[in-house]
């Protein structure tokens, strides 16, 4: 591995740790298996004493270097990078499932909040109570509690939390739930999808695991599915990757070489989104048939203050509330022309998604009112497009409702 001293850009861009043949660009390995070079060599990775390959579902250069490139990211630092070990999956679930199952046994507890991605807390409140493993929903923002209910239940043994959440955009302070998580040894995970590590290195502030949907900003242009998780410590690592080895989740070397190409514009991008993100939180905030705007990027946001201390920019997701209803909400969307209408995120064009109506469907009513997620809300995945053509498309949409 090249261990020189790159900027954050740099890693992004350059394929550089590539085993052999000097490729410029990294090569898709599309093949199953690998040739041993003699029988001593398959002797030795049998007995686990050697790193070569010998089977994709085990190992394979395409995906093994998209995982050391994000990993890279994940812990970079300006002045000292941490040592980080990443694992890539065929999806954000796949990464989601493994790193918690490689944290937690039969009999134990996860902590968590309740605006988590719903699938995310369908693995958590229903696969894993199949296993043993119990759940606790908390409010993760307030510390002292968080203290009171490690202390109160030693059987709590990990903190799973995603910040900024999705769609309101609430921030939870990583520095001070790992401090706490430490004193009481208890794991930290976070799902960083939202951010990426252009915007938030949690590795840094002190958790355990970086877990990512790879769909979303990383991949960046929505053409493939997968997932990642990253960790400092070693052995955690090593229960990750025998997860994805024993369950199967792999990253199609296809995929990891689409997911490569994304993340070499992931600063380019990033930059656009959030200055993209800005412009349009400001037009909305002050349009008269907004009640709401949620971006970290302006100063109403209750988390505002917090984005500014724990993330490197406010991002390019925003969420706002249309004065009305449900009906109101359906019938804007009914008028957008330009934007696309649908549920991912983290794609180079702007993307609109009626949570009541789609991702939050399935959640009682009440429930989501009291997430903050009204019957009006659209969320927006805001894209890298001229801002004014997205600006003109919500405009001539909230002047016809
Ligand atoms: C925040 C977040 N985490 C995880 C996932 C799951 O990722 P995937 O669809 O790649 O399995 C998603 C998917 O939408 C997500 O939005």
């Amino acid at each position: 591995m090249n261990t020189k001293k790159r900027s954050f850009e740099s890693i992004c861009i350059k394929d550089e740790m590539i085993e052999n043949h000097h490729a410029h660009v990294l090569p898709i390995y599309a093949t199953s298996t690998f040739v041993y070079e003699d029988i001593e060599k398959a002797m030795d990775y049998f007995k686990g004493k050697s790193d070569t390959h010998a089977y994709s579902r085990m190992s394979n250069p395409t995906p093994d270097f998209v995982a050391k490139k994000i990993a890279r990211l994940e812990g970079f630092d300006e002045t000292k990078s941490l040592e980080t070990f990443g694992v890539l999956f065929g999806s954000g679930m796949a990464a989601i499932s493994s790193a918690i199952l490689a944290c937690i046994e039969a009999g134990q507890k996860v902590i968590t909040t309740n605006n988590i991605y719903g699938t995310s807390n369908q693995f958590l409140a229903s696969t894993l109570q199949t296993l043993s493993v119990g759940l606790v929903y908390s409010d993760l923002k307030d510390m002292q509690l968080l203290e009171q209910q490690l202390l109160a239940d030693k059987s709590i043994k990990v903190i799973y939390i995603e910040t900024p959440t999705n769609p309101t955009l609430e921030c939870y302070d990583l520095k001070s739930i790992a401090t706490i998580a430490k004193k009481y040894q208890v794991y930290t995970i976070v799902d960083n999808t939202f951010s990426t590590p252009y915007l938030q290195r949690p590795l840094t502030l002190g958790f355990d695991i970086v877990v990512h949907s790879g769909t979303k900003f990383l991949n960046g242009h929505g053409t493939g599915i997968s997932g990642v998780a990253v960790t400092t410590d070693e052995e955690l690592y090593k229960k990750i990757n025998q997860n994805k080895k024993v369950f199967g989740g792999i990253c199609s070397p296809f995929e990891a070489y689409l997911l490569n190409n994304g993340i070499r514009t992931l600063s380019l991008r990033m930059k656009q989104h959030q200055a993209n993100a800005q412009q349009l939180a400001e037009f909305l905030e002050q349009h008269p048939k907004i009640t709401k705007v949620n971006y970290l990027g302006l100063k109403s946001h209750a988390d505002h203050e917090l984005a500014k201390q724990q993330m490197f920019g406010f991002g390019g997701m925003l969420s706002f509330e249309i004065d009305g209803n449900f009906d109101t909400a359906i019938h804007f969307m009914k008028q957008i022309q330009f934007c696309t209408v649908t549920a991912t995120l983290g794609t180079t064009d702007t993307l609109l998604t009626h949570s009541a109506s789609t991702s939050h469907s399935n959640v009682p009513s009440e429930q989501r009112k009291a997430a903050g997620i009204s019957d009006s809300l659209i969320r927006c995945s805001v894209g890298i497009e001229a801002i004014q053509d997205v600006i003109d498309d919500i405009q001539n949409a909230l002047s016809k409702i």
